[in-house]
């Protein structure tokens, strides 16, 4: 008997209907009075009483089985016939509407907005400038020598030559435009995108962001630069990391040095990520060069000013530990969906 019931309770499992029709015909076969399953419980008179818990139990089973069944095909069939009644008819306005599935921000619109914030926060505006840039804002105006490297073919994709025209290589044009048409104080940050013309890789891309900032004011010092730059370093990485300037070379300042935040992932101990120095460099920074100040209509006797810029790829690889700059370029949605959740502005 128990062969029965699980051959039955197999050939439950395995039934559908395309017609209602067939379903209550499967009905009648299986649970009306004359059906296989009364039978069934008749038959369970003349078990042996040691083997009726265990038949009693599965063929109980079977009748819930296949009285479940019968419903959830019935009920299926009928609301597909229902909906195509409706569809032939007049739309029908109680249909949940299907909602576009919202989207999330990209990661580095996440970390721009974080920097941003940041520095907004202590009086910082944003300015914004043109991604195609004349020779002058994007290098002459900054104290670039005529023979500097960084004009060469290789650096900079030029749109036009003789007059230059190119594809900014810095957002540091940007600071140019504000200079030429605001007088001092000046506290601004130019996020945007900058272009440069090198092999891309899984450090560097030939098109990336950039967070610059500009602040110009009467005696603005160095002090008052590393003071700005410890607090912003504070804000995005946390409390406890610490900054550590080295010297380093712009044309557009002087004194230049590369700043670096002590790593928040091993706690300077020393890991694959700060590769075992305990530091990772994250901006290039100096006092604003007095001929900069001068090229743009400010008088450098007067006014005195600091600049630095960071990448966005850089510091979004940091905070979210990523270790390929191409995933952010790439519109994976299994690497973007891993964002939903970031800060929402
Ligand atoms: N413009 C520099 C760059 O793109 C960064 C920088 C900005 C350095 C301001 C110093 C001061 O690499």
């Amino acid at each position: 008997m128990l062969d029965k019931i699980n051959d039955l309770l197999e050939e439950v499992k395995e039934f559908d209907a395309k017609t209602i029709e067939e379903a209550e015909a499967f009905r009648i076969k299986m649970l009306s009075k004359k059906g296989t399953i009364p039978a069934l419980f008749q038959d369970f008179k003349s078990v042996a009483p040691e083997e009726r818990k265990e038949v009693g139990k599965k063929l109980n089973e079977l009748k819930q089985a296949a009285s479940e069944k019968v419903n959830t095909v019935k009920k299926r069939i009928a609301a597909a016939e229902d909906s195509r009644k409706t569809a032939g008819d007049k739309p029908d306005m109680t249909i949940p509407a299907n909602f576009d599935p919202i989207g999330s921000r990209h990661p580095l619109s996440v970390i721009r907005n974080r920097i941003n914030s940041i520095f907004q926060r202590i009086g910082f505006v944003i300015s914004e400038g043109p991604e195609i840039e004349d020779d002058w804002h994007n290098f002459s105006a900054l104290n670039f020598p005529e023979e500097h490297p960084a004009r060469d073919m290789q650096d900079t994709f030029f749109v036009n030559k003789n007059p230059d025209i190119a594809l900014r290589t810095h957002t540091s044009s940007v600071q140019v435009r504000v200079m030429e048409t605001q007088q001092p104080p000046i506290r601004t940050i130019s996020p945007g995108r900058v272009f440069r013309n090198e092999a891309i890789s899984a450090r560097a891309h030939c098109i990336f962001h950039q967070v610059e900032g500009l602040y110009i004011d009467e005696k603005v010092s160095f002090a008052d630069m590393k003071q700005t730059l410890l607090f912003f370093a504070r804000e995005m990485f946390g409390e406890q990391t610490d900054i550590r300037l080295r010297p380093s070379f712009f044309p557009f300042t002087e004194p230049s040095a590369e700043m670096d935040v002590s790593c928040s992932l091993c706690g300077s101990k020393g890991c694959t990520v700060c590769k075992y120095s305990g530091w990772i460099e994250i901006m290039g920074c100096g006092m604003v060069d007095p001929n900069v100040l001068e090229n743009c209509g400010i008088d450098s006797k007067k006014y005195s000013g600091y600049a630095f810029g960071m990448g966005i790829e850089r510091i979004a690889m940091i905070s979210y530990q990523i270790n390929d700059l191409r995933m952010f370029f790439e519109n994976d949605l299994r690497f973007l969906k891993q964002f939903e959740s970031a800060s929402p502005h």
